[in-house]
């Protein structure tokens, strides 16, 4: 456990458990995505941290001997910063920790809507080298319904701008995010950016709702209700089925999926997909997440 005082809750991805977790921002500057209720208490309303504070964070942390490898900036959107706060922040870890193999960061579309290849490739030469991008759909109609302020085509120009940059990007969609009505067209879309991005990694997680799903709902007209577990399964064979991956990594593990997937993108397809057909045709044969044992 490191000695740092966070503004709770603070999120970070799984494979981010051995990180560093470096809240160089409290909250999220957009917090408007319906599905999204990560940052909406009293007290995660959006800031950045000042540099000083950050400074006296690493300064701590570095005294404390704790080994550091990887460092993850928090909260929501960290790469909202402008490029020079970012670059002063990544020099700040690099004098604190040369070791630092890896620093990672969420990143929405938008972020770097303001930030040239020549710039990202400056921070990647930084450290900063993996952005985990939440593009919840490559469906333009399920992107305005959940009120993501992104689209196909800045979801698309973002992920291309972290390639030429020379970074790695990693991709999360949300099964069951368009409802029953949506959910070929989500499913379908979501492939296409995929397959015109090719992303470094890619994770599936399942649309959950712990705070109750009426904010949610409320954009769909009455059009939306949870898909169940073999719509769940359908629409992802869906997913599957549309993906043409060169080299992903693919990941559907997360504590809110019934059905555990993971293997490389395209050299896995087949494996993974006739692993959810048959959760479609023979579920009391494949092992399957009780409801008890998923979460977000
Ligand atoms: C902490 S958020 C930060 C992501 C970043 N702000 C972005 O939008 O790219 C990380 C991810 O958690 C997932 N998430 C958030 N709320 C969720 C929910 N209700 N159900 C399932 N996944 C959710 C989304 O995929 C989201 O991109
Ligand atoms: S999904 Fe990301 S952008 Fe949307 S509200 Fe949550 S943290 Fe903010």
């Amino acid at each position: 456990m490191y000695p740092l005082s966070y503004t709770e809750p603070v999120f970070r991805p799984p494979s981010e458990w051995k990180s560093l977790i470096l809240q160089v921002t409290n909250g999220c500057s957009w917090n408007k995505c319906t599905f999204c209720d990560m940052y909406t208490s009293d007290n995660k309303k959006f800031k950045p941290k000042k540099p000083e504070l950050i400074e006296q964070e690493l300064v701590t942390i570095a005294e404390s001997n704790l080994p550091v490898g990887r460092v993850f900036l928090a909260d929501g959107d960290a790469m909202m910063l402008p490029f020079n706060r970012l670059k002063e922040i990544l020099l700040l870890i690099k004098q604190y920790f040369p070791q630092v193999t890896r620093i990672s960061s969420y990143c929405l579309p938008r972020n770097l809507t303001n930030k040239t290849v020549e710039q990202l490739t400056e921070l990647r030469a930084l450290g900063l080298s993996l952005l985990y991008v939440g593009c919840e759909s490559g469906d333009d109609e399920v992107l305005n319904l959940i009120e993501k302020g992104e689209s196909y085509q800045s979801s698309l120009v973002a992920l291309t701008k972290i390639k030429q940059a020379g970074m790695k990007s990693s991709v999360m969609i949300l099964n069951g995010l368009g409802g029953p009505k949506l959910s070929k067209q989500h499913a379908i879309n979501s492939a296409r950016l995929m397959n015109e991005a090719q992303p470094d990694f890619l994770s599936t997680l399942v649309v959950s709702f712990p705070l109750g799903e009426e904010r949610f709902a409320s954009n769909f007209n009455g059009d939306y209700r949870q898909l169940n577990q073999q719509e769940l399964f359908q629409e992802m064979s869906t997913l599957l089925q549309a993906l043409e991956l060169d080299k992903t990594i693919f990941r559907s593990d997360h504590a809110s999926n019934y059905l555990v997937l993971k293997g490389i993108l395209g050299k896995d397809k087949q494996q993974l997909l006739d692993k959810v057909n048959m959760a479609i045709t023979q579920p009391q044969q494949i092992p399957l997440r009780q409801e008890w044992q998923r979460g977000l």
